[in-house]
């Protein structure tokens, strides 16, 4: 399987909680390599080019108050097997249906505010790397 890259980003849910260091340790124990990151805090309208995907989903306003609710940490990860095997690390979307273990299952407050975020195919991923850094910051 060839290195590839994924995109995740920390939740302001689990930044206010102050799990940054202990989300990023996991992510590094998994053998994924930090490439770029960034604190941030994204605007309402910021949040909701990011998550243009969702513009038709019920949860989409709500979901733009969240993500522009507090700071972000923005970074790109790489390893082999990148997005998949990020996915299975972070868990499902809803932490009540998370495997034991994942980032979401242990620091996910709801589907809404589910700690972190991450690519869904190698195409979004660098799509969604590139919203968040430059060129040269991604080398
Ligand atoms: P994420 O993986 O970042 O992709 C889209 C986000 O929308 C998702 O995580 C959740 O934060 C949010 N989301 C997805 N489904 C729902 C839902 N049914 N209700 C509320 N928020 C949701």
């Amino acid at each position: 399987m060839a290195t590839n890259r994924t995109f995740t980003m920390i939740k302001p849910d689990a930044f206010a909680d102050g799990n940054t260091g202990a989300i990023l340790s996991m992510i590094e124990k998994a053998g994924f390599k930090l490439i770029a990151a960034k604190l941030t805090h994204l605007t309402a309208e910021t949040a909701g080019k990011f998550y243009a995907v969702h513009s038709e989903r019920p949860f989409y306003n709500d979901l733009c108050k969240y993500m522009s609710s507090g700071p972000i940490v923005a970074v790109i990860l790489e390893k082999e097997n990148a997005v998949a095997d990020f996915r299975t690390l972070i868990g499902a979307t809803n932490p009540a249906n998370a495997e034991d273990g994942t980032i979401r299952k242990i620091f996910a407050r709801s589907i809404e505010a589910n700690a972190v975020h991450g690519s869904d195919s190698d195409e979004n991923a660098a799509i969604e790397g590139s919203f968040f850094f430059s060129e040269l910051e991604r080398i």
